[in-house]
């Protein structure tokens, strides 16, 4: 099996991630580039370890949530299926059947409508990804266009955002800094609820309790 370094260092993968930085870009969608990518592996390294997954696992983890995202310049709609069969196609002699299968299930898992996960490696990258809201993905400049677009308003209001993981009180913890003088708190719970839920799903099957606390009010 190889490592996430050697997945990032692959030339079609960085070529992928590169082409839906431009792709979304052009539609002015958030962003779900190499930023997106690192912060949710990293994420995902984290949850996987300290919920006590092997070394294995983590690796597999991070793997899963550096690509869960690649396709995205081919299509928004079906990137997530198109995602785990690219992935198949570039690394299929790199993994063992059972390896790769994790990994095209985590990353065809991420962005379904009917969510299961059938194991730790897809709840992590559901938490990793879901809880990634930050101004930093906004990759609009200009003001208007901020303001006229709720995920991109939203987003931007979000300043500070931190995923919390506490092993003895079993909580997976979503703390964020939102400005409410940009956006109202309720247009935050319009576009992310649904996420929430995928992320208390997520938890749940790891076996923890997913907690939401934002401009330090524990909401969940
Ligand atoms: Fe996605
Ligand atoms: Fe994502």
């Amino acid at each position: 099996m190889i490592t996430l370094k050697e997945v990032q260092k692959n030339p079609l993968v960085i070529e992928f991630i590169k082409q839906t930085e431009v792709t979304l870009k052009v539609h002015d969608y958030t962003h779900h580039g190499l930023r997106h990518s690192n912060l949710v592996a990293d994420r995902a390294r984290t949850v996987a370890r300290v919920v006590g997954l092997s070394k294995k696992e983590q690796e597999l983890s991070s793997i899963a949530a550096f690509s869960h995202d690649f396709a995205n310049f081919l299509s928004r709609t079906y990137h997530n299926y198109l995602g785990a069969v690219m992935f198949q196609q570039i690394f299929a002699k790199d993994f063992s059947p059972k390896e790769l299968t994790t990994i095209m299930q985590a990353i065809a898992n991420h962005d379904k409508y009917e969510m299961k996960f059938a194991n730790p490696v897809s709840a992590i990258v559901v938490l990793a990804d879901k809880s990634d809201v930050h101004r930093s993905r906004v990759t609009v400049k200009d003001m208007k266009k901020i303001k006229d677009d709720i995920h991109n308003r939203v987003n931007y209001a979000t300043k500070a955002s931190k995923l919390g993981i506490n092993r003895k009180s079993k909580r997976i913890t979503l703390s964020l800094t939102i400005d409410t003088k940009f956006v109202p708190l309720i247009e935050y719970f319009e576009i992310f609820t649904e996420r929430m839920v995928y992320c208390r799903q997520a938890a749940s099957y790891l076996g923890y309790k997913f907690g939401l606390v934002i401009n330090r009010v524990k909401l969940l």
